[in-house]
């Protein structure tokens, strides 16, 4: 027993700069359990399925940052923080991600790209401007692209009415969009598209609030509005040229934040900080394809910006991405993917509102993105 306990402080001890450690125990999986809310200590056969899942998984993660410590990738994993760390990767796959989704719609954007002659700003973090709701958590059902079109709508509902205090808003309803939107191609908990949800809220009129219609996890038969009307509103959709990344870091810059969909494979759970690259630390390349037919998961691009370059480092571009697993997934919610090489089709599948209260131009035509930039010029 002393000798297990000491061994546990060496072990902790060992740990790497990240806080990972150097080898996991059953104590990690303890410690794991009690900072993620479960317990399987009721149930020995699960227990000893999800421990045996914690250690192929910490596999996977020591190789990982291994690369990451030579410098091979730009992001660190982390098997403590990760709320996924019992599971499998095809657990995982059928609970959190999406079956593919067919984004090639999108490659005729709405009204041209914006094309503009002003200089975009190096960074970019809506965040900082009180436009950016709560970070949600999508639960067991792949309902992510519900909640990537929640939370630009709540940005863009946000960025027009200038009283509002976002930051701790609850938001607007998923579950309207899981119960209600499957006539424009949408999936509930099987996938979906945001470009395709907001074309469905500009049709059914508006989106409700998530007080009003709160989110289940689950698909309900029944799509039941709140009597007391809907909380914010489309009045148009803007597509992002499809594989057009200035278009996109454009938008993001001139419009506000921007729906993105992309493919990721199952270890992305383990994401901890840095840019995210895909890499596959056995066979040192980029796992995931980049292209239109391949995304698998929705999230909401609220920035950009790049790593600062160093001696034997030049500097990694990076978009600024919330996602819908918890805070304590990733940085607080958020994670960094790389900029630059439509990696993973960022850029495939990217589109946000343009909500009614956003400047009209001489005609009464929405213009947002025209008159943000002349603004701005
Ligand atoms: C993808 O969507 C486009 C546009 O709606 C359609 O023309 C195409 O056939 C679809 N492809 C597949 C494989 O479903
Ligand atoms: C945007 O792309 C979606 C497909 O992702 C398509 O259904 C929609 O018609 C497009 N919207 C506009 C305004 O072009
Ligand atoms: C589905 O929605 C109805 C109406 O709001 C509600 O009464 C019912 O409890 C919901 N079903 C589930 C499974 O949550
Ligand atoms: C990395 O590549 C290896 C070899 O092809 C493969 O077995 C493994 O599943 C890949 N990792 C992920 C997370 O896809
Ligand atoms: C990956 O790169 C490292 C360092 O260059 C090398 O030792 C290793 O053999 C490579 N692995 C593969 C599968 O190419």
């Amino acid at each position: 027993m002393l000798f297990a306990v000491f061994g546990f402080i060496l072990s902790l001890a060992l740990a790497l700069a990240n806080g990972e450690p150097l080898k996991y125990s059953s104590d990690h999986f303890e410690a794991w359990m009690d900072n993620h809310g479960k317990d399987y200590n009721d149930d020995k056969s699960e227990y000893e399925q999800r421990f045996q899942n914690f250690l192929m998984n910490s596999k996977v993660v020591e190789n990982h940052n291994q690369a990451y410590e030579k410098g091979y990738t730009s992001y660190a994993m982390s098997l403590m923080k990760s709320p996924f760390a019992d599971l499998t990767d095809a657990e995982f796959e059928a609970s959190h991600l999406m079956a593919w989704q067919n984004c090639s719609a999108t490659t005729h954007p709405s009204s041209g790209p914006m094309t503009s002659d002003i200089e975009l700003p190096k960074h970019v973090d809506w965040r900082t401007k009180g436009i950016i709701t709560p970070i949600k958590n999508q639960k067991m059902c792949g309902s992510c692209w519900t909640f990537s079109t929640s939370g630009c709508l709540e940005a863009h509902t946000c960025l027009n009415n200038p009283d509002l205090d976002c930051t701790t808003w609850t938001g607007l309803a998923e579950q309207q969009l899981l119960d209600c939107a499957g006539d424009f191609d949408n999936h509930g908990c099987n996938g979906g598209l945001p470009s395709h949800a907001f074309e469905y809220i500009k049709y059914a009129g508006g989106m409700d609030s998530e007080q009003e219609y709160p989110y289940l996890a689950k698909e309900n038969d029944s799509c039941q509005l709140s009597p007391l009307g809907f909380a914010a509103e489309v009045a148009q959709i803007y597509n992002i040229t499809s594989g057009d990344e200035d278009d996109l870091t454009t938008a993001i810059a001139a419009a506000g934040p921007v729906s993105v969909a992309y493919q990721v494979s199952p270890d992305f759970r383990f994401y901890s900080h840095g840019v995210y690259d895909s890499f596959n630390a056995t066979t040192n390349h980029t796992m995931c394809k980049s292209d239109a037919m391949s995304v698998n998961h929705a999230v909401v691009a609220v920035g950009y910006g790049e790593t600062e370059a160093a001696k034997d480092k030049s500097s990694v571009p990076y978009y600024i991405i919330r996602n819908s697993w918890s805070t304590s997934w990733g940085m607080e919610g958020y994670f960094w993917i790389k900029r630059g090489e439509n990696l993973c089709g960022i850029s495939d599948c990217a589109s946000y509102p343009i909500v009614p209260r956003a400047s009209k131009n001489q005609d009464g035509v929405l213009d947002v993105q025209t008159s943000r930039l002349r603004k701005k010029a």
